[in-house]
């Protein structure tokens, strides 16, 4: 409280003369004063007025002095005002108690003496003022700890926020790594089954292949041979399908021209698709060229077109559109920073809840039913897309159709006519070699032998990378052509390679392998089989190589690459010139 306001003191006397007198006392004190003749009138103040003091007379006709006191200070606003009586009369001892009962703070006797008047006066109007500043701070303090409360609550309420969201934010990593773990330990089992798988299938395909040609002239048998066939050979597109998603397939990147490979596609696509669906594609004339596959992008477009088709029993749209975008760190998921084509694929379809599309690329899920769906479609374009260095994602909403996207780095070079040309084997199987056949899994040397000896090569098996170079050193020129395994203990099919090269720098070597293990780059320029391979693969490879090692005579380089040999891809997918 301002402490120059003025306090308000209240005069009260039936004689204007006193009244006029005590006002002239009391001007000095430089405060407000009011004056009241009779009891009533002064009442009339207190209930309009806040006072510091009141100044009562005693005696007064119609209320006394002691009755006006005792009613202000029933008043639960006076109850601590400053009441001084002015008594003209001797006050005696009963009185004096009498008036302190009624509330009476103080006495004045008469005649007044003017200094003790204003002094007494003066001690209560300064209480008053202390006490209102008090109540002031009082207050102001109140209202500061009511401030800081709220401040305090909001930070609270703030800070409670901050840690629900870090958990959140800490939840959903956990989760996020707990499923890259389970992807990853599935990815693991799925690539060790189908591994192994792919080396059973080899040896049903291929002995049932043999066995086709034991009886020449039998239809019914073969027609029983080509079910079994058949069988083995969806089980084989399973096995390839898995190892996708395992991301450990053999694949054999070129640089495409997206617009191309889909532009070559649309026909036999519509006729997949079926007249119900409209099919369009839409490409920017300046799309930059990617590094991937061909045949596993063929692949996976024709997954996404066929998921897409049964996501439109009733027919739709189809559209296939790519852009290049410039990719920042972090910006997609699982995506390094970099340049690539998104390849996009939509449908007009049923769309996914969310349940689904969370799963959707998980191997094994499928929505289709027993026997419809793999559940391995987009697992497998995960795994090549991740396995190319880009990615695959998800758009769907129930009822408002599917975008799959395949992101793909974008090639540094431009698709040129320089691209791995195909060589046409035509002289295949024309002479017979002398193989050795190098698998420590004896079911799949013993398949692949019996497949060169019905060819007519003669076949020499090793067990072992060690077992091989004692064969190869005894054996001498004796041995046309090496085709040996991979992935094998002790040593592996590129270890040998090296070292049979070492003695025999011109050897002709095939590397058979039922998946990609083979560290990029650490090539000797050999020719790669993938398994599993049927006859006709086998004998081309075989026939190429030796074809080529034939035309290449004895150039060869020092380091004991063979140069020039290309792509041969008389059965594209088995075979290739590589690393
Ligand atoms: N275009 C789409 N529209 C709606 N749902 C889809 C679409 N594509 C995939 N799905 C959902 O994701 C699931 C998994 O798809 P995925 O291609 O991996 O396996 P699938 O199609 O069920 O089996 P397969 O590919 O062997 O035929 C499907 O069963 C379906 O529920
Ligand atoms: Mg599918």
């Amino acid at each position: 409280m301002d402490a120059k306001l003025k306090t308000n003191i209240l005069l009260v006397d039936d004689q204007p003369a006193k009244l006029l007198s005590y006002e002239l006392i009391l001007a000095e004190l430089d405060e407000t004063l009011v004056k009241a003749n009779s009891a009533t009138e002064a009442l009339q103040h207190l209930l309009a007025t806040d006072f510091a003091v009141v100044l009562i007379d005693v005696c007064m006709p119609e209320l006394d002095g002691f009755e006006l006191a005792a009613m202000i200070r029933e008043h639960p606003r006076f109850e601590k005002v400053a009441i001084i009586f002015v008594s003209a009369v001797q006050v005696n001892e009963i009185d004096l108690v009498k008036g302190y009962a009624a509330g009476a703070v103080d006495y004045v006797p008469v005649p007044v003496v003017p200094e003790l008047l204003r002094a007494k006066v003066r001690v209560f109007v300064d209480l008053y003022r202390k006490t209102r500043q008090l109540e002031a701070l009082n207050r102001e303090l109140e209202q500061r700890v009511a401030e800081r409360t709220v401040e305090l609550e909001k930070a609270n309420q703030e800070l409670e926020r901050r840690v629900d969201a870090r958990t959140r934010e800490r939840e959903a990593a956990l989760a996020q790594v707990h499923e890259m773990q389970k992807l990853e330990s599935l990815g693991q089992l799925t690539g060790g089954v189908a591994h192994d798988f792919n080396n059973l299938l080899m040896a049903v395909i291929t002995n049932l292949d043999l066995a086709k040609a034991q009886v020449p002239d039998n239809p019914k048998l073969h027609r029983l041979l080509d079910g079994a066939i058949a069988g083995a050979e969806r089980g084989a597109t399973l096995t390839k399908r898995m190892l996708a998603f395992a991301r450990r397939q053999e694949l054999k990147p070129e640089i495409i021209d997206v617009a191309e490979l889909v532009g070559d596609m649309t026909e036999m696509l519509a006729r997949s698709l079926g007249p119900t669906i409209q099919i369009e594609a839409n490409f920017p004339p300046d799309l930059p060229p990617v590094e991937a596959d061909p045949n596993q992008l063929e692949l996976a477009l024709l997954n996404l077109a066929l998921n897409a088709r049964d996501a439109m029993p009733l027919g739709g749209e189809l559209k296939i559109s790519s852009r290049g975008e410039t990719v920042a760190a972090n910006a997609i998921p699982h995506l390094a920073a970099g340049d690539y084509v998104c390849l996009s694929v939509s449908d007009t379809g049923s769309g996914m809840d969310e349940a689904t599309l969370k799963q959707a690329a998980e191997p094994f899920f499928t929505t289709k039913g027993l026997g419809k769906g793999t559940g391995l479609g987009l697992s497998m374009i995960d795994g090549l897309a991740a396995q190319s260095g880009g990615t695959m994602r998800l758009i769907s909403q129930v009822g408002q159709g599917t975008t799959v996207e395949v992101w793909l780095p974008r090639s540094q070079q431009t698709k040129s006519v320089s691209a791995p040309a195909r060589i046409l084997v035509d002289d295949r199987g024309s002479s017979a070699f002398t193989i050795l056949v190098v698998d420590d899994d004896m079911m799949i040397a013993e398949v692949t032998a019996a497949l060169l000896e019905d060819l007519d090569h003669t076949v020499i098996i090793a067990n072992s990378a060690a077992d091989a170079m004692e064969q190869l050193r005894a054996r001498g020129d004796t041995i046309d052509l090496l085709l040996t395994d991979h992935a094998m203990p002790g040593m592996t099919g590129i270890e040998l390679a090296a070292k049979a090269r070492q003695d025999r720098p011109e050897l002709p070597i095939i590397l058979a392998s039922g998946y990609a293990e083979i560290p990029s780059g650490e090539g000797l320029g050999l020719f790669r089989l993938a398994k599993p391979y049927r006859r006709e693969e086998l004998e081309a490879g075989v026939a190429s190589v030796m074809t080529e090692y034939r035309r290449q005579g004895s150039t060869v380089d020092p380091s004991g690459r063979i140069d020039g040999l290309k792509a041969a891809g008389g059965f594209g997918l088995a075979l290739r010139a590589s690393i």
